[in-house]
């Protein structure tokens, strides 16, 4: 068996976090991450037959059953992941008809997976149907998105042209928009339904007046998408209060549209 604190995903979910703590969107224990691992991959490293211990989920994820994830652990600090990953972190197996986890490895402490799990689960049954080639689902609390919950219009096609205007980039990166939940219970099921059913039609979805969720195909792509809306968001709160002289319009977003092959959210452009 390979070390698997070796194993390139371990690597880029170290990175990640680690990248993500220093950018401010992850203080004490906010954020968590599940990334769903290759089994005969993580078979290079684990042996798949030894559970250390099972725990019940709290909802039901059939079609995620016998799928392994790397995830988070509830109450972990981001910034101390580099530093004691097997704490930290856990590689959970769904049994059960996905109704509980098996503990392969990690949480050495005795610690659990994110609280977040069922927005992150149901979240990747949501994108896996959109692409199967999904991967990760990541939540953090970045400000400036937080901070726009707060004075924005939460209404969906709203929030998404106003990043869409902020920076060139944001229709390139994100055509599918920009989906908004008003404030919720964090941590429940109920917010994790709501979040999944959001994650059918967007891969970024904002929790007013908490943070966001990314989702995609892998670690970089994930991370990318917040940075380019919380970029956006940043721009916005330094404008809103000013007089605006100069805006894009909807014809130069059709325009990147036309250049870059990317269609943008139907009915979200004049
Ligand atoms: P966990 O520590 O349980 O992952 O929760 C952090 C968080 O951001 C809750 O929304
Ligand atoms: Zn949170």
């Amino acid at each position: 068996m390979k070390d698997l604190l070796s194993a390139p995903f371990m690597a880029e979910l170290i990175r990640t976090a680690t990248n993500m703590y220093e950018h401010g969107w992850d203080e004490r224990n906010g954020g968590n991450i599940s990334v769903l691992l290759d089994e005969a991959e993580v078979g290079e490293y684990l042996d798949l037959n030894r559970v250390i211990r099972t725990v019940p989920i709290g909802f039901c994820a059939p079609e995620l059953s016998g799928k392994l994830f790397l995830v988070t652990g509830t109450g972990k600090y981001f910034k101390n992941v580099q530093y004691d990953p097997a704490k930290n972190l856990g590689v959970v197996r769904l049994a059960q008809n996905g109704t509980q986890a098996e503990l392969l490895w990690g949480f050495s402490d005795g610690g659990r997976v994110t609280s977040e799990f069922p927005a992150h689960m149901m979240s990747h049954v949501s994108r896996l149907a959109v692409d199967p080639k999904n991967r990760v689902v990541m939540h953090c609390h970045p400000s400036n998105l937080l901070a726009m919950t707060f004075v924005h219009d939460l209404d969906e096609r709203a929030f998404t042209r106003t990043l869409w205007r902020m920076c060139t980039e944001c229709m390139m990166v994100f055509p599918d928009g920009v989906n908004v939940l008003p404030w919720m219970l964090c941590g429940t099921n109920e917010i994790g339904l709501a979040t999944a059913k959001k994650m059918q039609t967007a891969r970024l979805v904002v929790w007013a007046q908490h943070g966001i969720y990314g989702a995609g195909r892998d670690l970089d792509e994930t991370f990318g998408l917040i940075e380019t809306a919380e970029k956006a968001a940043e721009v916005y709160l330094k404008i809103a209060h000013l007089p605006i002289k100069n805006t894009i319009t909807d014809a130069q977003l059709h325009a990147i549209e036309a250049h870059f092959g990317v269609t943008a959210r139907a009915g979200y452009l004049e």
